[in-house]
C-alpha cells in the first residue's frame, strides 16, 4: 500500500492535468498570499497604464504554493503570452538564445528552478535582462568572435524553491522578489471548497476544515488530498465527505492532524533520540532519514521550522519544545522507550 509519505511525494510532484483544470486563471481568483498579490497587482496596473512590459519577478517558496499559477496568471493580467521552460532544460547558452529571440515584445519568460541555471547560461541571461542583448561567442582561439543579438522587450519571471541558492547577481536583476508563504488554515479550507465546487464533489465545512488541518499549508496537497478523501468516501462511505469521512481516510494516508507525515515525525524523533534535540547537520539526518537533502530542505524543513517544530541555527537543526511534545520524548529520557523509528 503507499504510505502517506509515499502520496504526499506523489502530490508534489507536477500533475499538470489536474493542475491546470485547478489553476486559478485571474488575480481575483487566487486565494490568499496578499502582499504577493498586492505587488503584483500594482506592477502589472502600473505596466499596463504605461503600455509597458512589466518588469522582471522573481517568486520563490516551497513547492506546491503557486508559483507556476501565479506566472500564468501575470500573462492572463497583461494579456500576454508565457513561456514555459525551466532552469536545468536551458542546457547551453544557444538554447536561451533561441528562446528569448523566439519571444515577442511584451511576452513573458517563466524559468522555473531558476538556481537550476548551469552558470554559463546564466552569465548570458544577465546582459538579456539588463540590456536586452546577448553576446554570443562564435568558436574558440583565434577564430572566436561574437555576435550581438536583440532580444524583444521581455518579462523574466524566475521560480525558485531555493532563493539561497540564487547569485546575488542574478537576484539583483529582479526589480521584484516575492515570497510566498504556506498558507493559514481558512485560506486553505477555502481553496478546498474551491476544489470541490470545481469537480462536483460534496463537502460539508467539517470536511473541508479537516482537509485543510492536514494540508501543510499547500494548496497542491490539499488537492490531492481532496482526490483521495473523494475516493475514500466514494468507497467507503455515502459519497459525501465530511469531518469524519475525511478523518479516516487522512488516518489511512498516516497524515496526523497536524499535517505531519511519517518522515516529519522520524526527523523530529531522530533529533531527539540519536542527537539529543541537536544541533545536527541536515546531510547528517538526511543519510540517517534515508531520503534525499534536497527534499529534506525544501518539502520538510521549511513547514517544520514555519510550524515551530525546528529551527535553523548556523550549526545545524534543533528541536523546539513543541518538537520534543510531537516526539513523545523529553531531553531527559532521551533514548526512551518510543519506537517509532
Ligand atoms: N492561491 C491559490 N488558490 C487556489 N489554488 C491554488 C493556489 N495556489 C496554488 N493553487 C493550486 O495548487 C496547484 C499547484 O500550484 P503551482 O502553481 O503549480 O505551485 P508551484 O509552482 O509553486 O509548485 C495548482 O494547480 C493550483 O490548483
Ligand atoms: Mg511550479
Amino acid at each position: 500500500m503507499q504510505t502517506g509519505r509515499e502520496f504526499l511525494d506523489e502530490a508534489l510532484k507536477k500533475d499538470e492535468r489536474v493542475d491546470a483544470a485547478l489553476r486559478p486563471a485571474t488575480f481575483d481568483d487566487f486565494a490568499g498570499q496578499p502582499k504577493t498579490l498586492e505587488r503584483l497587482r500594482v506592477m502589472v496596473g502600473a505596466a499596463r497604464a504605461r503600455g509597458e512590459a512589466l518588469s522582471h519577478i522573481l517568486l520563490s517558496g516551497p513547492p506546491g504554493l503557486g508559483k507556476t499559477t501565479l506566472a500564468h496568471i501575470l500573462a492572463g493580467e497583461m494579456g500576454r503570452t508565457v513561456r514555459i521552460t525551466s532552469g536545468p532544460v536551458i542546457e547551453r547558452p544557444g538554447d536561451l538564445a533561441g528562446m528569448l529571440t523566439n519571444l515577442e515584445a511584451g511576452d513573458l519568460l517563466f524559468i522555473d528552478e531558476i538556481h537550476r541555471l548551469p552558470k554559463t547560461v546564466e552569465e548570458y541571461l544577465y546582459s538579456a535582462m539588463e540590456d536586452f542583448r546577448i553576446d554570443i561567442m562564435l568558436d574558440q582561439g583565434p577564430n572566436a568572435r561574437s555576435v550581438r543579438l536583440d532580444v524583444p522587450r521581455f518579462t523574466l519571471i524566475g521560480a525558485t524553491t531555493r532563493m539561497g541558492l540564487l547569485t546575488a547577481p542574478l537576484r539583483s536583476r529582479f526589480t521584484m522578489q516575492t515570497r510566498l508563504d504556506y498558507y493559514p488554515r481558512e485560506v486553505m479550507r477555502k481553496i478546498v471548497i474551491r476544489t470541490c465546487t470545481l469537480l462536483h464533489i460534496e463537502i460539508d465545512e467539517g470536511g473541508a476544515k479537516e482537509i485543510a488541518g492536514r494540508a501543510r499549508g499547500t494548496p497542491r496537497i490539499a488537492n490531492n488530498l481532496v482526490s483521495f478523501v473523494r475516493d475514500y468516501a466514494e468507497q467507503r462511505a455515502d459519497g459525501k465527505i465530511t469531518k469524519k469521512v475525511a478523518a479516516a481516510a487522512l488516518e489511512l494516508l498516516e497524515i496526523d492532524e497536524n499535517g505531519l507525515d511519517e518522515m516529519d515525525k522520524r526527523l523530529l524523533v531522530l533529533i531527539a533520540r540519536n542527537y539529543k534535540g541537536g544541533p545536527v547537520g541536515v546531510g547528517t539526518l538526511a543519510v540517517a532519514v534515508g531520503e534525499d537533502e534536497q527534499t529534506l530542505e525544501e518539502v520538510h524543513e521549511p513547514y517544520l521550522i514555519q510550524e515551530g517544530y525546528l529551527q535553523r541555527t548556523p550549526q545545524g537543526r534543533v528541536l523546539t519544545d513543541k518538537g520534543w511534545q510531537i516526539t513523545g520524548l523529553t531531553p531527559q529520557t532521551r533514548g526512551g522507550q518510543l519506537e517509532m523509528l
